[in-house]
């Protein structure tokens, strides 16, 4: 039988509906396709280069290296003695990328996601005890936005105590910030770099590197996601499909009913709706799924076993 995805070109959207319908004609099968996952990594590899690229380091980054802002124009910060010293040297297996819908609530995947050998989670998302069974504990990278620094936390100009002790649920994992993305992102990034060094947190800083975050755009604006921004969700897929000897990922649903068309929250922890037209979560959402057919990646929509 034609399914959808053949029937229409990639840029034109299914209704949610038969998105819906899609996902459960495929129930939980899913066969893992060792040629699908190569040439994807080898896809992704000739573009973006993730395991070299995906964070400012020493070694893709050297002292004068001018480094263009991905998410405006005409910005650029050149590293320098101040920057150069905070950039790591660095390293991927079974992976877990955690998005943040709704669907993940009541989904008992917490098991399921610990599991992994290296987990990824998206913005700082809550791990307190009312969320374990269905999100897990263990995290290996979490990205935050600087955004997040701003609203959470006054942008680190007055107390740094509530930002450094909510850091500790993530343990001694990275933290993946796009510095240099947007310019008023960098103080704020810098600020929560010192925040940890200062109180010698656990957690590794990695800036995103503007460089990796053009090409993997690129990369997905060339298959019809067409949005202003990738989501970090998907920016977090790429890398581990380029790291990764797996990729399992859990809470990509943007939609508002499950599968048993029972309303779904936009989180697991909040129904804020993002804005708009700045993602296109619908459309990453199909291309994820054509990887899960494909069996490239594994997508966890329902309840885990
Ligand atoms: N996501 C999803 N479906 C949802 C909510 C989130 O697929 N209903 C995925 C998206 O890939 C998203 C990621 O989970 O990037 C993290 O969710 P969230 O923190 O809500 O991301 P945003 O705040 O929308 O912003 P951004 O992607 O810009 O970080």
């Amino acid at each position: 039988v034609l399914c959808w995805f053949y029937v229409f070109p990639v840029y034109r959207l299914p209704r949610d509906k038969d998105i819906v319908e899609e996902v459960l004609r495929q129930g939980d099968v899913w066969h893992k396709n060792q040629t699908g996952i190569d040439w994807y990594r080898k896809l992704l590899t000739d573009c973006c280069d993730p395991r070299r690229m995906f964070a400012v380091t020493k070694e893709n980054s050297p002292m004068g290296k001018v480094l263009w802002y991905d998410g405006e124009f005409y910005h650029s910060h050149t590293v320098n003695n101040e920057t150069y010293p905070l950039f790591v040297r660095f390293q991927g297996a079974k992976c877990a990328v955690v998005g943040n819908s709704g669907i993940l609530r009541h989904s008992k995947c917490g098991k399921d996601i610990d599991q992994a050998d290296f987990i990824m989670r998206c913005n700082l998302p809550p791990l307190s005890k009312e969320y374990v069974e269905d999100v897990g504990t263990r995290t290996h990278l979490v990205t935050a936005n600087p955004s997040i620094i701003e609203k959470r936390f006054q942008n680190l100009l007055w107390s740094r105590k509530a930002f450094v002790d909510s850091m500790k649920v993530y343990g001694s994992s990275y933290i993946y910030m796009p510095a240099f993305s947007m310019k008023p992102g960098t103080d704020p990034s810098l600020r929560a770099y010192y925040a940890l060094a200062d109180t010698s947190s656990n957690l590794t800083m990695l800036f995103a590197n503007p460089e990796f975050l053009a090409t993997v755009g690129k990369f997905w604006k060339a298959r019809g996601v067409h949005a202003k921004r990738l989501s970090t969700g998907l920016f977090l897929v790429s890398l581990a499909l380029g790291l990764c000897e797996e990729v399992t990922a859990y809470g990509f649903w943007p939609f508002s009913v499950d599968l048993d068309e029972q309303p779904v929250s936009h989180h697991y922890y909040d129904n804020i709706l993002p804005y708009k037209w700045f993602h296109a979560m619908p459309e990453e959402f199909v291309q994820l799924w054509h990887l899960h057919k494909s069996g490239t990646l594994r997508m966890r929509v329902g309840h885990c076993p």
